[in-house]
């Protein structure tokens, strides 16, 4: 989604918000812009290319100590130069960037252009630059423009603002959508993520929620709505910058496939002494008294919720599984007793945080899993597990699924006091090595589906959630219509579909649904359908397309998922498709 990169230093700051903005490309974006305070002036310029092409078309000769850029993911209005950002208020006194969305735009537009504000673009970030100025001309006083106008919205924002006859300040105001300072030597940087900071900042400082404030050359200000001046604290972060880095590899998703293993190894390091695990004791405490517990999630994430629900099912506990947004509109089963598992890669997912304000509403506990540090989602937590993946910076989620379900199966395992649950992970392991070293087949299958309209995924128990997971990523990185069902409901209507060379993949690597599956098989081949059986050796028969060595039946989305990862890869690659940032995507839903 939208990402914001400024600063105010020493030194000259286009490269910094250049270089900043390539480091959130691959959040996805369809726009970006520029603006540089040169002279009491501010100028902007934007496009629909690539960040690349912003840097080459922006005269060249501009530099400025302060500065501000953007990369738009549209959700007012379609991508085009006049609703990229930055947006400039009616008399220019205002430049701002602005990630997420003012709820209540309509209604302001309405009454700025009552008063005879004209607007340029069709965005709800406007609004905002034309009430900055209209409250600046009102007060004569910046910081009190900016609070009367974040007092005015209505939703989500992350605001980097220029005022244009201010040299020597650049202002902020956030709610509910990232934004965090980066403080070095040589000045201050505002970023919606780490990942522009790393290279110039070492002190990074939360923004908390309907905050507001400045940064200068050697100041933070940071205040609260009702104006009154902050503390705040500096944080480091333990991320780095060389994980932004290929690594000889033609793309990030390749390369995050086969990071399978130190997804389980980073974690198995960070939870296990050699002796014993370790998560928070409290973490567990709750989870073993906990009557009541509901996973929430979106995407890859809500998969990976799906099997951990079964994980706590095992230990008779009562579980649902809810997909994020549908829960926040739908909050059912909300007592103070039931604990919250909430799952996101980012943290930041806007239809999670939207299910937190209900759930603290009704005072039941939260556990976040994560993989990012700092995030809002970690924040809101009474427990929190980090995944420890590194940064995943392919859109489509790969490590960061198997770290999600190694953690689950970790926790588990600490509840259950469960010591040889590493020899299982190994055995994992093995199998995942296996995939990565000898996966000709899954690149034959691939060159075989690559033109199809439909392809189907199919298993029951943890292979029908990896089936969801398989087809989720052949949709998104091949655009190839998928879906996945579970064995058992094929003949309630998915049939249907089926008919002469449809591809079918179907999962195999549980005992007591195997038989099942085979009779699937035969449903399917008697009806024209193109199997492909992924199953694993001790199930495996004569004709399977891919065996991989045994798993155990728990584990096998951890090993599994592979295929349907590598699968879809290798589509889009033959496809010629944009595989790292797939089209329309963004690696961080911040917007519900
Ligand atoms: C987006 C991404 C998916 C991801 C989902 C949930 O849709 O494109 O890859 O699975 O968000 O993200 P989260 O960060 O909450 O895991």
């Amino acid at each position: 989604m939208c990402g914001i990169v400024g600063g105010i230093s020493t030194e000259k700051v286009r490269n910094f918000i250049i270089e900043g903005l390539k480091s959130v490309e691959y959040r996805g974006y369809d726009s970006s812009g520029l603006a540089l305070v040169i002279n009491n002036k501010c100028e902007v310029y934007k496009t629909i290319e690539r960040v690349n092409e912003l840097d080459k078309s922006f005269e060249s000769s501009f530099d400025s100590f302060l500065g501000i850029g953007h990369t738009r993911w549209a959700t007012h209005g379609v991508p085009s130069v006049k609703n990229a950002h930055p947006h400039t208020s009616k008399s220019k006194l205002f430049t701002i960037v602005h990630n997420g969305v003012i709820e209540n735009y309509r209604i302001l537009k309405k009454e700025l252009q009552a008063k005879g504000y004209v607007f340029k673009s069709d965005t709800d970030t406007e609004v905002v630059a034309h009430l900055l100025e209209k409250e600046y001309k009102i007060t004569s006083n910046v910081l009190e423009a900016i609070r009367l106008t974040i007092k005015q919205l209505k939703g989500t924002y992350a605001l980097a603002i220029l005022f244009c006859r201010d040299q020597n300040h650049l202002y902020f105001a956030k709610n509910r959508s990232p934004l965090l300072i980066g403080h070095a030597k040589k000045g201050n940087f505002l970023a919606s993520d780490y990942l522009p900071l790393l290279k110039t900042a070492s002190d990074f400082v939360e923004i908390p929620d309907f905050h507001y404030g400045s940064l200068s050359v050697s100041e933070i200000e940071l205040y609260d709505i009702n104006g009154n001046s902050i503390e705040f604290s500096y944080h480091q972060t333990n991320l780095k910058q060389e994980a932004l880095e290929k690594n000889n590899y033609p793309h990030f998703m390749l390369k995050e496939i086969e990071e399978a293993e130190q997804s389980v190894r980073f974690l198995i390091d960070n939870y296990f002494d050699g002796k014993k695990l370790l998560f928070d004791k409290d973490l567990i405490k709750t989870l073993k008294d906990a009557k009541h517990i509901i996973f929430l999630g979106s995407g890859t994430s809500y998969h990976a919720c799906l099997t951990g629900a079964r994980y706590f099912r095992e230990l008779k506990k009562n579980v649902d599984t809810y997909i994020a947004s549908e829960w926040a509109y739908y909050p059912y089963n909300n007592s103070k007793d039931t604990v919250f598992i909430l799952m996101s890669q980012s943290g930041e997912t806007a239809d999670l945080i939207s299910c937190v304000k209900l759930i603290e509403k009704q005072g039941s506990k939260i556990i976040t899993i994560t993989n990012t540090q700092g995030s809002t989602l970690a924040r809101k937590a009474d427990h929190v597990v980090f995944l420890y993946a590194g940064i995943e910076v392919a859109v489509a989620s790969t490590k960061a699924y198997i770290a999600q379900m190694t953690a689950l199966v970790l926790i588990n395992a600490m509840i259950r006091n469960e010591l040889n649950i590493f020899e299982k992970l190994e055995e994992a392991i093995v199998s995942q090595r296996f995939i990565i070293k000898d996966h000709e087949i899954i690149k034959k299958v691939a060159k075989e589906i690559q033109n199809s309209s439909s392809v189907y995924f199919l298993g029951r128990g943890y292979d029908h959630d990896l089936a969801l997971e398989c087809s989720l990523k052949l949709k998104e990185v091949s655009y190839i219509h998928s879906e996945a069902f579970p064995g058992g409901e094929l003949k309630h209507g998915p049939i249907a579909l089926i008919e002469k060379d449809v591809p079918v993949i179907v999962f195999i690597s549980d005992h007591s649904t195997s038989d099942a599956m085979r009779s699937n098989i035969c449903e399917i081949e008697a009806r024209g359908g193109k199997i492909y059986v992924v199953s694993t050796q001790e199930l495996s028969q004569e004709g399977d397309t891919y065996v991989i060595p045994n798993v155990r039946r728990f584990l096998s989305p951890l090993v599994s998922v592979m295929f349907g990862q590598y699968l879809a890869y290798y589509v889009a690659l033959y496809k010629n498709l944009d595989i790292d940032k797939p089209r329309n995507l963004a690696k961080s839903v911040t917007v519900e």
